[in-house]
């Protein structure tokens, strides 16, 4: 037998042993507290983190209320002030109006389900070059009813782009956006699929909080196009409409992984 395995001085030993590195623990604990400063303070990482993602969620509630007072939006010809909460009224039923879409995501996708047979019916890719061909000449002028179509449905973007596509802490501007004016098909499938990542827009890199989400699903072609016509055509911004037939030809996108700026074309310098 061995002889360190049932030998009571070994065993008192480790006893020892055992309690010194306990209390070394508590101490170690007990400095750490006084060093972040008592009850009062986050005393721990996890806190820590907490209190700073309640922050940033408190600068992105400011920033989206600010986005959202004062907006207008024209009802039957009257023009009505439009309060927060209408917007996210709105939101809610856009929201609610959403079906789920399956994942196309080939891990996800259930062998013989009905996304299995339509991707499997579906061409590889959607050709974005041959969109991007219909596009109306430069010059062409949108359609006025399409404007006003538009510019109500840009309540959703106004929460995180500003009113006037100016942008802020949870959004990029679009107003002189290079993306904004460049393909079509990046827009759409922008809508489709939602954006992450780092972007560069007019030439300032920058990075958010959290991604754009995909928001196109529930809306037609002709509001996707409405509103990204309204945005070509604001704030500074000039560019052909875009046509509910572009917007047709993206349908399959729906329910892809978010884009990031690489997955897109590039603009014409
Ligand atoms: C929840 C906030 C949010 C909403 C709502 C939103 N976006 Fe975005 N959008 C973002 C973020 C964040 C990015 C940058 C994504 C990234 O980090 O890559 C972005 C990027 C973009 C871009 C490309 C970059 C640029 O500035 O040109 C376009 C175009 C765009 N959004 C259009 C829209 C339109 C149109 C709507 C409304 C239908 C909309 N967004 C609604 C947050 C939002």
């Amino acid at each position: 037998m061995d002889p360190s395995r049932d030998n009571p001085f070994v065993r008192f030993a480790a006893f020892w042993w055992a309690i010194g590195v306990i209390s070394l623990f508590f101490v170690v604990l007990f400095l750490t507290r006084l060093a972040v400063g008592g009850d009062d303070a986050p005393n721990v990482l996890e806190e820590t983190a907490r209190m700073e993602r309640l922050k940033k969620r408190a600068e992105v509630d400011a920033a989206q209320k600010k986005n959202l007072q004062s907006w207008t939006v024209s009802e039957d010809g009257s023009t009505v002030q439009a309060e927060p909460t209408a917007v996210f009224d709105l939101l809610g039923k856009e929201l609610l109006a959403a079906k789920p879409t399956p994942s196309k995501d080939p891990a996800q996708v259930v062998p013989g389900s009905p996304t299995a047979e339509a991707l499997a019916a579906a061409p590889a890719s959607a050709d974005f070059a041959a969109v991007d061909a219909m596009t109306p000449p430069a010059g062409t002028a949108p359609d006025p009813a399409v404007m006003e179509k538009g510019k109500q449905a840009y309540m959703l973007c106004m929460a995180c782009h500003g009113q006037n596509g100016e942008g802020g802490p949870v959004g990029p501007p679009l107003a002189n956006s290079d993306w904004v004016a460049g393909p079509v098909s990046n827009l759409i499938r922008i809508q489709f699929r939602g954006l992450t990542g780092p972007i560069t827009v007019s030439g300032k890199e920058y990075n958010f909080p959290a991604p754009m989400a995909a928001m196109g699903a529930a809306s037609t072609d002709e509001d996707v196009a409405a509103v990204l016509t309204f945005v070509r055509n604001s704030f500074g911004n000039s560019a052909p409409p875009v046509l509910p037939e572009q917007v047709k030809a993206l349908r399959s996108e729906i329910g892809k992984p978010p884009l990031t700026q690489a997955d897109m074309l590039p603009f014409a310098p």
